[in-house]
């Protein structure tokens, strides 16, 4: 069958079985036709899982251990999970509190992280444009002996609107390793204002703890932030992947009112 058919089933059965049944729970319908339309959408969903697991896709997240290196020479990031109620303990149940920064292991950075303006006006993380976190990206290899400057050579397409930089810092397992170093590799401040000036990029991810070079951290951020429609995606695992095209998604927490929010990210080949 046709992947256009299967469509059309599958957006048929949407209002007939709304509409269907006076609303009762469709699965529970006398009403003919919304009976059949449930069939039809039951036999569409078991043709999708026969397919299997998607192979396709590839994690980019960091795991959150205490381990993840955070944003100072040398500091991990430490336990971020708490068992507040143990089974151990005499609990019924299991649970878990969490406590973190932001910007530990993979996130994202929003407008007001870095320009008040934007903070001032509400331009938080759950504001950020799930439209530019989910689409088409390139991956690219940039040299390793130098931070990001200004990178013609890239020859990044106008048009191209997400691109994930794989640098040295991935070659170094700087993310790997018990301890954040701030010989890191990010943009410089002439290459943030190229990356504004000379592409459509829009999501801006990276390989290490931050998009800024700590020697340029706030003035390449700033470049960033000029207008609240760039998204950082940092500490990105881009371990062995092939440079290429991928649809990428990434979905970081609605943590309202905050500048930055861990993230899962995936590639789908
Ligand atoms: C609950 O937590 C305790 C203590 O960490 C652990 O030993 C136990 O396996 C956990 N039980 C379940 C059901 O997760
Ligand atoms: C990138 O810049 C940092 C300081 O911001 C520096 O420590 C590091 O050596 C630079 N890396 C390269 C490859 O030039």
């Amino acid at each position: 069958m046709g992947g256009a058919l299967l469509l059309t089933l599958l957006l048929a059965a949407v209002p007939l079985s709304l509409g269907g049944g006076g609303g009762a729970h469709p699965g529970y319908s006398d009403d003919d036709e919304s009976a059949c339309t449930v069939d039809a959408g039951a036999e569409l969903l078991r043709r999708m899982e026969e397919r299997g697991p998607d192979r396709r896709i590839i994690d980019i997240t960091h795991a959150v251990v205490p381990d993840l290196p955070a944003f100072a020479t040398g500091a991990v990031a430490g336990p971020m999970l708490r068992l507040r109620e143990s089974m151990a303990d005499g609990s019924e149940y299991n649970l878990s509190e969490l406590r973190m920064e932001c910007h530990t292991g993979t996130h994202v950075d929003a407008p007001g992280h870095i320009n008040q303006a934007h903070f001032a006006a509400g331009l938080d993380v759950d504001t950020l444009d799930l439209h530019v976190l989910n689409g088409p990206a390139l991956l690219v290899d940039v040299p390793r002996n130098t931070n990001i400057t200004a990178m013609e050579f890239l020859n990044i397409p106008r048009g191209v609107r997400r691109v994930l930089f794989r640098t040295l810092n991935t070659d170094r397992k700087l993310m790997w390793r018990k301890g954040g170093d701030m010989s890191y590799v990010g943009f410089t401040e002439d290459g943030a204002q190229w990356l504004v000036d000379n592409t459509d990029i829009k999501l801006v991810g990276v390989d290490g703890l931050s998009v800024a070079s700590f020697d340029h951290l706030i003035s390449a951020h700033v470049v960033f932030f000029k207008t609240p429609d760039i998204i950082p995606v940092e500490s990105l695992n881009l371990d062995d992947i092939e440079a290429g095209i991928y649809m990428l998604h990434c979905l970081p927490l609605r943590l309202v009112g905050a500048e930055g929010a861990p993230t899962r990210c995936i590639l789908i080949k």
